[in-house]
């Protein structure tokens, strides 16, 4: 796959017609809304579970020192929760362009938070390990120096773990995974290494 999808990503026709469609928002997506929206509402993706193992090219990273954002991996007894945002087509083309190195739209079923029963169609974009900037599983004490070094054209890397952090804490999720990488990291700046 190549390093910029979105080229893929406007070839994605499931939801062609539609006037709104449901996105679903795991990772700065739940802190930074910078487009247009109808409706935002807390939701859940069921089989899947958020890591930072996603590289990031343009946004917490360089193409040389890539930064570690997150994605989400197929896991059949996980709950990711997150936010969705009812969108107009239209909005695609800003995500697109912000989820460009290496997350794919890929269909999904979110239920929301407010009304357990409640459920829709909806896009999520993924990373999946077959994309250029992919760099897979390491031990969250590796992520958090990882995450320590790193920063790119959006800012500093650690910047993007506290805001999913706070965001999640804000939800009244939790998220072992995230929150462990968050202590490391914690640790890290204590100790001045
Ligand atoms: C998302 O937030 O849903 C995708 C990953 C990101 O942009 O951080």
């Amino acid at each position: 796959m190549p390093a910029n999808t979105i080229e893929i990503n406007r070839q994605m026709d499931k939801f062609a017609g539609h006037h709104s469609v449901w996105v679903f928002g795991y990772g700065s997506l739940i802190y930074k809304a910078d487009f247009p929206y109808l409706q935002r509402r807390p939701a859940n993706i069921a089989g899947w579970s958020r890591r930072f193992w996603q590289g990031s090219h343009d946004h917490r990273g360089t193409p040389a020192a890539p930064g570690r954002v997150v994605t989400i991996i197929p896991d059949p007894n996980a709950v990711c929760h997150g936010m969705a945002y009812l969108i107009t087509p239209a909005v695609f083309e800003h995500l697109d362009y912000r989820e460009k190195n290496g997350y794919l739209r890929v269909a999904v079923n979110m239920a929301f938070d407010d009304l357990a029963a409640e459920t829709a169609e909806g896009v999520v974009y993924v990373a999946r390990e077959d994309n250029e900037a992919f760099l897979g599983e390491a031990s969250e004490e590796e992520i958090a120096r990882h995450i320590a070094r790193s920063a790119g054209p959006s800012g500093p890397n650690s910047d993007y773990l506290t805001h999913l952090a706070i965001a999640l804490r804000e939800l009244g999720k939790h998220d072992d995974h995230v929150f462990a990488i968050e202590q490391y990291l914690l640790e890290l700046i204590a100790s001045g290494k």
